[in-house]
């Protein structure tokens, strides 16, 4: 059990909370930071005591491997083994920024970071208080999203201090997070790039930096029994919340019907914006349907809301892949765990 004392620091009231998080993290302590994605529950990438604290926070299977956040491009050098000219190429297109690069990696990195493989995956944040955090430390940050293992990753300040608090030694409050969904990650240790976890960075703006991209099936798709996982993190019941979910597709009236002919106590629904007057049940938005970067940073808040409310099932609308939709689809479709049912009257 955890009875550690959580320090929230705030960045807006103290002029050394920053400070006070460097100090935190060079004794080997963890500190949840905010990132333009989601909350990171940090620790010093090269201390392999601190990372296993980590581990325990989150109840984090370890087979999982963390991102290494850095501050400045030349940091990589110091976590992978080699760095492609196409490495360099997306660093230099969308560092800083929500874009995680998994290359081969030095021996400097301990195993549980990468949890065995010979891989590191690394992104430098946009963040300020994040890469200010990073530079004061003056070594790489390793962090996994600050939920529990398994729950929707923390977007606001609340929702961390629900999962982390008397967990880890602190929480850095930098209110609501811009993105809301976790970075893209791409693969460039393997032949040929492959895209592992869609993000705010789409496969289009990949693809007009680099060239090819392939997309892992687990992206949209469940994982084949048996079948080897590129990112270890696709094969863990994910992003769920303790609701059962259901994604239906079809229209906005394909929905309402479905709704009506399955109302029960504790159904509920996660709708767009403006449809939540019009369903037979409580609904919870997920941003607009037509802007999927307002569904990203909507999602994760919709479904701890969800949880809050008291919903037992939950029958969501189905958002458009395209794009930033990409990533909001792989997300929501985990948290349904692939229980994907079509909406339509015959
Ligand atoms: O936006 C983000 O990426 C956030 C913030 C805090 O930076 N972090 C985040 O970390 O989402 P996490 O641990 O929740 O997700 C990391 C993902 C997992 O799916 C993991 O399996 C994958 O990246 N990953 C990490 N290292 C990898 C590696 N060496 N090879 C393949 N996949 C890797
Ligand atoms: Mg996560």
């Amino acid at each position: 059990m955890f009875i550690m004392f959580t320090e929230i620091l705030r960045p807006d009231y103290d002029d050394k909370a920053l400070e006070t998080a460097a100090l935190i993290l060079k004794s080997g302590g963890v500190v949840v930071i905010p990132t333009e994605t989601v909350y990171g529950l940090a620790a010093n990438a090269f201390d392999e005591k601190a990372v296993e604290k980590i581990f325990k926070a989150k109840g984090r299977p370890q087979d999982n491997p963390l991102i290494v956040h850095i501050c400045e491009f030349d940091d990589i050098y110091g976590v992978a083994g080699e760095v492609p000219e196409n490495a360099r190429a997306l660093a230099g297109a969308f560092w800083p920024g929500p874009l995680t690069i998994v290359l081969p990696k030095k021996d400097t990195v301990p195993e549980n970071v990468s949890a065995g493989l010979p891989t590191v995956a690394v992104r430098m944040p946009s963040h300020k208080l994040a890469r200010e955090t990073i530079r004061l430390c003056g070594f790489p940050l390793a962090a996994p999203s600050a939920n529990i293992s398994g729950f929707p990753s923390p977007t606001a300040f609340t929702h961390v201090f629900d999962d982390m608090n008397s967990r880890v030694d602190a929480i850095l409050d930098g209110g609501e997070c811009q993105l809301g969904l976790e970075s893209t990650v791409i693969s460039l240790a393997g032949e040929t790039p492959r895209l592992l976890r869609p993000g705010s960075v789409t496969l289009t703006q990949l693809r007009s930096v680099i060239g090819a991209v392939t997309v892992d099936s687990a992206v949209l798709n469940p994982l084949a029994e048996g079948v080897q996982v590129a990112s270890p993190g696709m094969k863990h019941r994910h992003y769920a919340p303790l609701a059962d979910v259901a994604v239906i597709k079809g229209s906005l009236d394909d929905f309402i019907v479905y709704i009506s002919a399955n109302i029960a106590d504790g159904v509920m629904a996660l709708c767009f914006e403006g449809e939540e007057d019009k369903l037979p049940v409580g609904a919870v938005s997920m941003g607009r349907e037509d802007d999927p970067f307002s569904q990203a940073r909507a999602l994760f808040g919709a479904l701890r809301e969800l949880d809050a409310r008291g919903a037992k099932r939950v029958y969501a609308r189905c958002p458009s892949p395209e794009e930033v939709g990409l990533a909001v689809c792989n997300r929501l479709f985990r948290a349904a765990e692939f229980e994907i049912l079509e909406g339509t009257r015959d």
